[in-house]
């Protein structure tokens, strides 16, 4: 084969690679805020001679609202709150957790995570898919950072005496969130119960229960 002809084989395979392992879509242009809040990429962005520093600021995010029945509060950054956020492919969390908090497990879609610690003792894990399911994880602290990668099961909980806080960073605008308990237990409308009995091995009646739960969403 001609030297040209494996080149040209070479970088149509570096490209599809490239493709494959992108997220969200590379921008076309310096900035795209979006012209409201929102999570989808908007394709109109607001006149550039109407844009200010304010549209890629956010401020407040050290300052969540009280915990929730889990015992975390969070704050987003993210073209949610932020609208100079569009197009980047990027959201951040800022949360704290109660003494015994957690989120419950839980998936981001379109989104790999990294968690840091900025205070406290937080186990952390991820499990691979089927049929390994081997579940990493580790007890993280003030100054470290944990990966999880794009669309696998993970769990946080606050394992320190006091509160923890932590800043994640997840590299889409619009990760998404599956927690798993709340997508088997509170899906509307509901999932049928003895199906949910027998794939969980649960009695009917516990199922029956867990649907009437107050879940995350
Ligand atoms: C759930 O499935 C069972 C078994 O197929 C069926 O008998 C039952 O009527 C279903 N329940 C509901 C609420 O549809």
């Amino acid at each position: 084969m001609a030297a040209n002809a494996i080149l040209f084989i070479t970088l149509a395979l570096l490209n599809s690679i490239r493709i494959s392992l992108a997220f969200d879509p590379r921008p076309l242009q310096d900035i795209c805020v979006a012209p409201t809040l929102g999570l989808a990429t908007t394709s109109t962005c607001k006149n550039p001679n109407l844009v200010t520093a304010d549209d890629f600021y956010m401020t407040g995010l050290n300052r969540p609202g009280p915990f929730n029945a889990y015992g975390v509060t969070f704050t987003l950054a993210s073209v949610a709150t932020t609208p100079g956020f569009n197009t980047q492919g990027q959201t951040s969390l800022y949360a704290e957790l109660a003494p015994n908090g957690i989120f419950p497990p839980h998936i981001h879609p379109r989104a790999s995570e990294i968690i840091y610690v900025i205070e406290g003792l937080v186990e952390v894990g991820f499990v691979t898919s089927f049929p390994a399911y081997k579940y990493y994880s580790k007890v993280i602290k003030r100054g470290d950072a944990f990966i999880f990668p794009v669309g696998l099961v993970h769990t946080v909980r606050n394992v320190a005496r006091g509160k923890s806080v932590t800043i994640s960073s997840l590299n889409s605008q619009n990760p998404g969130i599956i927690f798993l308990p709340d997508s088997l237990y509170a899906a509307k409308p509901p999932i049928n119960s003895s199906y949910l009995a027998r794939a969980s091995k649960l009695d009917e009646n516990t199922v029956k229960d867990l649907q009437t739960k107050m879940w995350f969403a």
